[in-house]
């Protein structure tokens, strides 16, 4: 099979794997309700937003017929999961968490699946034997806003595999693989092995990548590792950590790089990598 086949099925599977996923969250069943004078203003802003790019930029009927069927694909493709969470996810996320005095944090994106396999720290990653990609160690200490270690705090990884590929999302890959949550000790303290995952691509044969080179741009995001850390009484942290040197950390096409996110790598001396990065959550305000 060629590379190029290769992502085609992959990607395909993405798709619809993401819109199942967050089917099954239980949030497309209405979510929490809204109310009807939010809905009325964001509503009404949100389309006066469209109408006046059509009379600006003057669209024409072809224009606008080219949107209609666009759109269209988008939801036979199962892709509203991943169009949303690259185009528009990082904005809601900035004003979710721009209170916040601990660590940064970064989209979610369409491919957390909750209830991984869980250890003490240190913890392996649930991977294959002889798991492709270059081993990195991630540890770090969990503490709170005031520097207070966060004891037995939770930080769970997840992330794509040296393809570019997750699992659940992606076919021929096991289940849980590279995906799992560290319990730290009572000084906060975690480590994680695990592989340098590796740049990845959105899916480009759906309608997003049909959007994507309609308009001259790239699928690119830069390789990174997906967190989530809690402690009893703080906020849920949701991050992504990135690596340095990465030829897409300035043009990540999801807009969901922070300089904050940044890892520091060091060689561990047997071709492997080591990076501590301490994560810091803000209590719970009452
Ligand atoms: C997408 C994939 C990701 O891994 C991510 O972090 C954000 C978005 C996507 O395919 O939409
Ligand atoms: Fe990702």
């Amino acid at each position: 099979m060629t590379a190029t086949q290769d992502t085609y099925q992959t990607a395909a599977a993405a798709g619809s794997a993401a819109t199942a996923r967050f089917r099954d969250s239980g949030k497309l069943a209405g979510g929490k309700e809204v109310d009807v004078e939010r809905v009325n203003r964001l509503a009404t802003r949100a389309v006066k937003a469209l109408n006046d790019i059509v009379l600006e930029e003057r669209v024409t009927y072809d224009e606008y017929n080219a949107l209609k069927a666009w759109l269209i694909k988008v939801g036979e493709d199962g892709e509203w999961p991943l169009f949303l969470d690259v185009w528009l996810e990082h904005s809601v996320e900035e004003v979710a968490t721009d209170h916040r005095e601990g660590n940064k944090g970064s989209i979610e994106g369409p491919y957390y699946v909750p209830d991984a396999p869980t250890s003490e720290t240190p913890m392996t990653m649930p991977m294959r034997e002889n798991e492709e990609g270059t081993p990195l160690v991630f540890k770090g200490q969990l503490r709170s806003t005031d520097g207070s270690p966060l004891s037995q705090g939770k930080v769970e990884l997840w992330q794509a595999d040296a393809k570019g590929l997750y699992s659940q999302f992606a076919e021929g890959v096991p289940e849980w693989n590279l995906r799992g949550i560290v319990i730290a000790d009572d000084n906060g303290n975690f480590e994680i092995n695990t592989i340098e995952p590796a740049p990845y691509q959105i899916p480009t044969e759906g309608a997003c990548g049909q959007l994507i080179a309609a308009a001259g741009w790239h699928a690119w995001r830069p390789a990174h590792l997906h967190l989530k850390a809690v402690a009893d009484g703080h906020e849920l942290l949701t991050a992504q950590l990135y690596f340095p040197g990465d030829e897409h950390n300035d043009d990540d096409v999801a807009s969901a790089v922070k300089p904050e996110l940044m890892l520091d790598l060091q060689d561990d001396g047997s071709g492997g990598k080591v990076t501590t990065y301490d994560i810091v959550l803000d209590p719970i305000k009452k």
